[in-house]
């Protein structure tokens, strides 16, 4: 039925393998996502191969699934939208595939997302959504935060002619922020990912416990070769930006290390670790309060301390980015943006600076395909699909 605005958009590029149905980017009939954590938490971080190998077996039953929550068939559909890039290449193939044979067997134009893009839509569907219709959604600049396991940018956001412009203001020149408190969680013997045991077990520390700190970035340097050049420097531009809006995760994660090294905690990270995960006692399904019993004080203050320290240098970043623009909307996203600490203390800055921040529900901060779909509206709108040729671009840039 052409015309219904019903886009199934399909999503893999990491360890969650989605499907969803959204008309016309503002309803969601449904949004299915087969998450890999069990498969690769033993690692304490996503195997590449493994997740390849997990999209393969669930696609298609996922596929199915968001077809039947939606109640609708492929022929009710007006296209087929997938994530191309950025991700794991062998994950995004998967996903790549799949939609190029399901449009093609039936007809319909493929869309090509960029996963960024994805998450900043997710946002921006969520405004969509609400029952009184959020009129600036699709009106306003926005300056777009995605803070992710794989990803921590900020995006000057622009709507013009029913489509969004980005530009790139911020980066990290290293870890994304999401890896940093998976890499801390693996340190301290807890799951993975790590950010949900990290928000959940700050609460119980104190966050002025340990001073980290977070150095000014030296753009210059870094480009001369004087500061180390690391692979995510090199693979997008950092030359024009501003290094006030520049992240660093990987000095933090450092200090946590020391900080467990010269309080000698490892032994009793090990040991939770043999608790939780490992031993045979470990519970099949650890959980906060189990970790919260195998937690000493001083650990529960250098999580704390960790999360505080990260949440104030993306709040920092964030809101002199949208001054130094004059900015007045500011949208949070990805797995980092379902920390608590992090929502309360934008909220209440904003309040404070008299801007607005928006961040997605809990279930479309984390990667799904309803942001996908979300974002392919506008781009089915302006009749831009993708070539047959279409092909995973694992470091896909967004913007310019
Ligand atoms: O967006 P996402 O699902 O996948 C990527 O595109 O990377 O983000 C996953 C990341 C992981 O690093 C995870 O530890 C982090 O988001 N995360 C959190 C929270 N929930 C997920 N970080 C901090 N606090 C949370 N509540
Ligand atoms: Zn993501």
């Amino acid at each position: 039925m052409p015309g219904s605005g019903l886009i199934l958009a399909i999503e893999s590029s990491c360890d969650e393998t989605a499907a969803a149905v959204v008309e016309r980017g503002a309803r969601t009939l449904s949004s299915v996502v087969a998450s890999q954590i069990a498969t690769h938490a033993r690692y304490g971080g996503v195997v590449p191969e493994l997740a390849s190998r997990e999209h393969l077996r669930a696609v298609v039953p996922v596929v199915r699934a968001a077809l039947a929550q939606a109640c609708v068939s492929l022929g009710d559909l007006d296209a087929i939208a997938v994530t191309s890039g950025p991700g794991l290449a062998g994950a995004l193939l998967v996903g790549i595939t799949y939609a190029k044979a399901l449009a093609f067997a039936n007809s319909l134009p493929l869309i090509a997302v960029n996963h960024l893009e994805g998450h900043i839509h997710a946002v921006l569907l969520n405004e969509r959504s609400l029952p009184d219709g959020n009129t600036s959604a699709d009106t306003e600049p926005a300056l777009a935060l995605v803070v992710s396991g794989g990803h921590t940018h900020l995006y000057l956001a622009t709507p013009a002619d029913g489509n969004w412009h980005y530009s790139l203001i911020g980066r990290t020149l290293d870890d994304a922020a999401g890896e940093a408190f998976d890499k801390v969680a693996k340190l301290l013997g807890l799951g993975y990912p790590g950010g949900p045991w990290i928000d959940n077990l700050a609460l119980h520390g104190n966050p002025k416990a340990v001073p980290f700190a977070f150095s000014q970035i030296k753009t210059k340097l870094h480009l001369a070769g004087a500061a180390p050049r690391t692979k995510a420097a090199k693979t997008a531009p950092i030359a024009d930006l501003d290094p006030h809006f520049l992240f660093s995760f990987s000095g933090i994660k450092t200090a946590a290390l020391r900080y467990v090294e010269l309080h000698n905690l490892r032994p009793e990270a090990e040991s939770r670790r043999e608790a939780l995960f490992t031993g045979i006692d470990a519970p099949a399904r650890p959980t906060i309060e189990n970790a919260l019993a195998q937690c000493e004080p001083q650990t529960l203050d250098l999580i704390a301390s960790f999360q505080h320290a990260v949440v104030g240098d993306l709040l920092k970043k964030t809101f002199a980015a949208a001054g130094s623009l004059g900015v007045r909307r500011i949208l949070v996203t990805g797995g980092v943006a379902a920390n608590r600490e992090l929502r309360t203390r934008f909220s209440a800055e904003a309040g404070r600076r008299n801007v607005s921040v928006s961040f997605p529900t809990l279930a479309l901060s984390t990667d799904n395909a309803a942001m996908i779909a979300a974002a392919a509206w506008p781009r089915y709108v302006a009749k831009e699909f993708a070539p047959a040729s279409l092909s995973a671009n694992p470091s896909l840039a967004l913007g310019h």
